[in-house]
């Protein structure tokens, strides 16, 4: 779905005219991306929660499905069909996502995980509850117990599910089933409760080791996890018959102000998250839509740190040598900076009179600032760099620095040597001048516009995208 109307988003997947959240159910099913998220088709604000649908064959360019879910009007879904996944089986897809009811008079909440499936890969027919509170462990609640990660290995399907002890915090719950309807508890994958209020959203990426999760109301580490909620990735080994974690290395999956709830997807390691943030005033409204995925992240693992390099379907229009100063207009595509012995670097984007974003490596740690950048965007977080719109990233000094810049028309999501920052933007209309100001051995700067046809199979042919 390439948006033609002027203030969307052009390339990123967004929910029409309705609400967006988590990325859901991410699979490749008979040669093609298909991609859910949590959707309210009714309005700008979180609610009526159902599954959105999109379809790609590069991961570019996106077309708008049926709705797949909607909750019930009576049952364990009748409040939202929450988070969950897909999975390919008997060429079917099947779904397995988190039915969420509240009972009104108590107010209780009831969280348990509900089956779906697919043979023409739009239709979904729901196959009610697979996962009920009965396979919750003693001591668990109710009411948190979603959003589910399935994947199958050994002829068995296992899913992660995020859980919370009563009166603790989040914990990371792992199941296993033969035919996807009858589960089983296998443990608990670290047995204790996190440093969080809740875990939500956990995937465990077996090819390579990696557990994600996305967490509430993390205590920050210095600058890093300074947003309400956060996400990490460990890497490590998954005992599968004991169901135990064990890791080696972790760190934050981005480090801009709106990056939530990753996803991979079923078949190849590629994340694709929700490009924002709980908490925050929401500039979108105002256009009409609320809610942007971010673009999907090729996910490797270099030196057991977690590795993400976007993926666009896009062509070269534009290259140079650069030393010194460099002018040109940038808004949506991609730009790939690769720097020789990187001492000075100052990137200014979405430049108008009134606005600009700035991007620069100060004092040995990349600074991001969107104080100026547009509208203003407020969360409930109350640090210095939150307040003044900043975030930062470390940075290890290479001899080579490959940065690549991914823009949309209203956000920004920058690599550098595989770790990210990502954020939205509100800036005028008219922002699109860039300023790179930068002192090194050598640099070459290159732009690239969307590819006008989704002709080239990204997955099939990776040498043509960067
Ligand atoms: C994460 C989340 C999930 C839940 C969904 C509801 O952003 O809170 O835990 O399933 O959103 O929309």
């Amino acid at each position: 779905m390439v948006n033609d109307r002027a203030l969307r988003p052009k390339f990123h997947i967004t929910g029409g005219n309705g609400w967006i959240n988590d990325p859901n159910g991410l699979i490749i099913h008979n040669g093609r991306y298909h991609a859910f998220f949590q959707y309210n088709p009714h309005g700008t604000e979180w609610g009526n929660i159902s599954w959105g649908h999109v379809v790609s064959d590069d991961l570019t360019h996106w077309k708008q499905m049926p709705v797949a879910l909607v909750p019930s009007t009576d049952g364990a879904d009748k409040d939202g069909c929450f988070s969950g996944s897909a999975i390919e089986w008997n060429g079917k897809i099947w779904l397995l996502y988190t039915g969420h009811s509240v009972d009104k008079e108590t107010e209780t909440v009831t969280q348990v995980q509900c089956l779906a499936s697919s043979s023409d890969g739009t239709e979904f027919t729901k196959h009610g509850v697979v996962i009920g509170s009965e396979l919750l462990p003693q001591g668990y609640c109710r009411g948190d117990f979603r959003d589910p990660k399935v994947w199958r290995k050994n002829d068995k399907f296992w899913c992660v599910l995020a859980a919370r002890a009563v009166g603790g915090k989040g914990r990371v719950l792992l199941y296993s089933s033969k035919d996807m309807f009858d589960w089983r508890f296998v443990g608990d994958l670290f047995g204790r409760d996190s440093d969080c209020d809740m875990i939500e959203c956990p995937d465990y990426i077996d090819e390579l080791g990696v557990l994600t999760v996305s967490e509430m109301s993390r205590p920050p580490e210095g600058y890093l996890h300074l947003n309400s909620c956060t996400t990490r990735w460990m890497q490590g080994s998954l005992d599968y018959e004991k169901g135990k974690f064990e890791y080696r290395s972790s760190g934050i999956c981005d480090h801009g102000f709106d990056f939530y709830a990753p996803q991979s997807f079923n078949g190849a390691p590629i994340l694709i998250a929700w490009l924002n943030m709980w908490g925050r005033s929401d500039p979108a409204k105002r256009y009409g839509f609320n809610g942007t995925l971010s673009v999907p992240r090729e996910l490797s693992v270099v030196n057991g740190e977690l590795c993400q390099r976007p993926i666009v379907n896009a062509r070269k229009v534009y290259e140079t040598t650069v030393n010194g100063k460099l002018e040109d207009k940038f808004k949506t595509g991609m730009l790939a900076i690769s720097v020789e012995e990187l001492r000075k670097f100052k990137l200014i984007l979405r430049k108008s009179a009134q606005n600009h974003t700035r991007f620069e490596l100060k004092d040995g740690v990349w600074v991001f600032d969107r104080s100026m950048s547009g509208e203003q965007i407020t969360g409930s977080e109350k640090d210095a760099d939150s307040v003044a719109g900043i975030r930062r990233m470390p940075y290890f000094d290479k001899k080579i620095t490959d940065i690549v810049i991914v823009g949309d028309e209203f956000s920004v999501e920058i690599f550098v040597d595989g770790k990210a920052l990502s954020s939205l933007l509100y800036p005028d209309h008219d922002a699109d001048a860039l300023e790179l100001e930068i002192d090194c051995a050598a640099c070459v700067y290159s732009r690239y516009e969307i590819a006008e046809d989704d002709r080239l199979k990204t997955l099939i042919r990776r040498e043509d995208c960067i």
